[in-house]
């Protein structure tokens, strides 16, 4: 069975953080809309200029345009053992138009992580990612500002979205647009909901015993 992950939450949460673990552990490709739509911008396609100016005010691009960047995505092979969506879908439309690109596949398993906003508004503000391949800096790294990206040695800087005005926006956004998702997919039986404000090796504890007992639940009523 393919293990077909979204991992929800508010900006900040961890999804991040969280999807690339389960795609090194699972051997599955994490598909990140936020880092496809940055990379647009940073490489200056067309995509990216229609892009940039809406995520530095912290709303959302369209469906219509992430849809599209979806469904193009889940048609390639290497989906085929699973994937990890991050940052999609984000509103209700997007929710029922991933329904129909699934039609036929194995069920989605929908990961939630909860957050308080105070920690959200404290994670972003201090957060740094690697100008070159966008890799945050390990939680809590006091010397991130200065050290170079463990990853690829490129240099530390902020997100453009990051400051405090525009975290401020992407959290009304979230609440207006994001957090009905919790309502949409709450009542299926292969939701689950974590408590974010732990440490990361914790929520990575708990969402893989999430995955685990719902592939188990999902594989039984299968046979
Ligand atoms: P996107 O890149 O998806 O941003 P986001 O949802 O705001 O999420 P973040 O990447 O900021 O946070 P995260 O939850 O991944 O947390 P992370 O692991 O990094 O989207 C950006 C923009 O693109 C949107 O605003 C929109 O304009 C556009 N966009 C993207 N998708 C779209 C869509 N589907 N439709 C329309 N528009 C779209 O962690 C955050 C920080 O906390 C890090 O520093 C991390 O190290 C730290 N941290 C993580 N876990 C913990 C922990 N347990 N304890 C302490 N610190 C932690």
């Amino acid at each position: 069975m393919a293990l077909n992950l979204i991992m929800l939450g508010p900006p900040g949460a961890g999804k991040g953080t969280q999807a690339e673990r389960f795609a090194k552990t699972k051997g599955i490709p994490k598909i990140s809309t936020g880092d496809i739509l940055r990379e647009a911008v940073q490489t200056g396609t067309e995509l990216g200029k229609r892009a940039k100016a809406i995520m530095e005010r912290g709303e959302l691009v369209s469906d219509e345009i992430v849809v599209g960047i979806v469904r193009e995505r889940l048609d390639r092979a290497d989906v085929k053992p699973g994937f990890i969506l991050d940052g999609f879908p984000r509103t209700v439309p997007q929710a029922r138009a991933l329904d129909g690109i699934m039609a036929g596949r194995d069920p989605l398993i929908v990961l939630n992580i909860d957050v308080a906003e105070d920690e959200l508004i404290r994670r972003l503000t201090t957060r740094f990612v690697c100008k070159n391949c966008g890799s945050n800096a390990a939680v809590g790294d006091a010397a991130a500002t200065t050290a170079p990206c463990a990853k690829c040695g490129g240099p530390m800087v902020q997100r453009a979205d990051d400051n405090a005005a525009v975290v401020v926006e992407r959290l009304k956004t979230y609440r207006r647009d994001t957090k009905p998702l919790v309502e949409f997919y709450g009542s299926r039986p292969t939701y689950r909901s974590v408590n974010g404000a732990q440490a990361p090796n914790t929520v990575t504890a708990e969402l893989e015993a999430a995955v685990a007992a719902l592939c188990k639940a999902t594989s039984g009523a299968r046979a």
